[in-house]
């Protein structure tokens, strides 16, 4: 199993967009996929319309020395993606894990991933917009970092801290961690501030070919609880997510269906 995390300390980037529809892009290709929803707004769960309780997700993952993974892993409506859920729950179970003295804080979900590692290709893990232990714990457990940037006056504030703490975890933690790579979400290509915010970006940081266009049926999509890629497989953001799945594969050396 490959681990995916997408990560940004902004909000609002389109990291839980891209988290369930590049996992459901996945599984159309082939893939058997896990989606954790690692962030306690819980955008994840509620897209996939598997909203749970406290005690029923990530939460545990955090707090128990041997986590249930059988009981915590749902499925959802698409064939060959499950997922695990959160909810504020997080938050309670954050605290506690930042008050542990005792037991590391930030393999937990790397060693709960490793129960389950044989039964998925992939593990794509959706996180808040912070850099807080649940964060940690993604980029401790990840194989490669997507980065969804938005082109905006304010598009790399936190970026270069994002990226020295992602440096450190690679160097502390987690010697796995392969590929660190932005990609340009919400893209306007008629709007000529977004063109030259998008070439400062390639810039300055290694970034996909790939631009994610704006869409209004994102938003609609989203209110449907169903991924884009699947609602509007023809809008501009749907044939987008399909290319950056096939530059993400091609950049991994997977092939484009079945077994990596
Ligand atoms: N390609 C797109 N085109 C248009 N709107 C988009 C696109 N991608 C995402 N959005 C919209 O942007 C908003 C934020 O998206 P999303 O919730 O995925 O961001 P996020 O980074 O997960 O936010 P948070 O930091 O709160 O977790 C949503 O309203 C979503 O519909
Ligand atoms: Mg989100």
């Amino acid at each position: 199993m490959r681990t995916i995390a997408i990560i940004n300390l902004k909000g609002g980037v389109a990291k839980t967009t891209s988290s369930i529809n590049i996992a459901y892009i996945l599984t159309t290709r082939g893939y058997k996929v896990l989606l954790v929803d690692n962030d306690k707004q819980g955008d994840c769960s509620r897209g996939l319309n598997r909203r749970t309780s406290d005690g029923d997700g990530i939460d545990r993952i955090m707090t128990d020395r041997h986590p249930d993974m059988q009981s915590l892993i749902r499925n959802t409506d698409y064939v060959g993606l499950d997922i695990i859920t959160a909810n504020l729950g997080l938050l309670t179970a954050n605290m506690e894990v930042t008050m542990d003295r005792v037991r590391p804080q930030q393999n937990r979900l790397k060693k709960a991933l490793q129960q389950v590692a044989d039964r998925y290709d992939f593990c794509v893990v959706d996180n808040a917009p912070d850099i807080n232990i649940s964060v940690i714990n993604a980029l401790t457990a990840a194989n490669d970092v997507l980065i969804p940037v938005e082109v905006d006056d304010n598009t790399l504030e936190g970026m270069n801290e994002l990226l020295e703490q992602i440096q450190e975890v690679k160097e502390e933690l987690n010697p796995d961690l392969q590929n660190v790579k932005c990609f340009i979400s919400k893209f306007q290509k008629f709007n000529e501030a977004h063109k030259q915010g998008a070439e400062i970006i390639r810039e300055q940081y290694p970034t996909m070919q790939t631009l994610i266009r704006a869409s209004a049926v994102v938003a609609r999509s989203t209110f449907a609880r169903t991924p884009v890629a699947l609602h509007s497989p023809r809008s501009a953001a749907a044939e987008d997510y399909e290319k950056l799945v096939t530059e993400y594969l091609d950049m991994i050396g997977g092939v484009q269906d079945g077994e990596i």
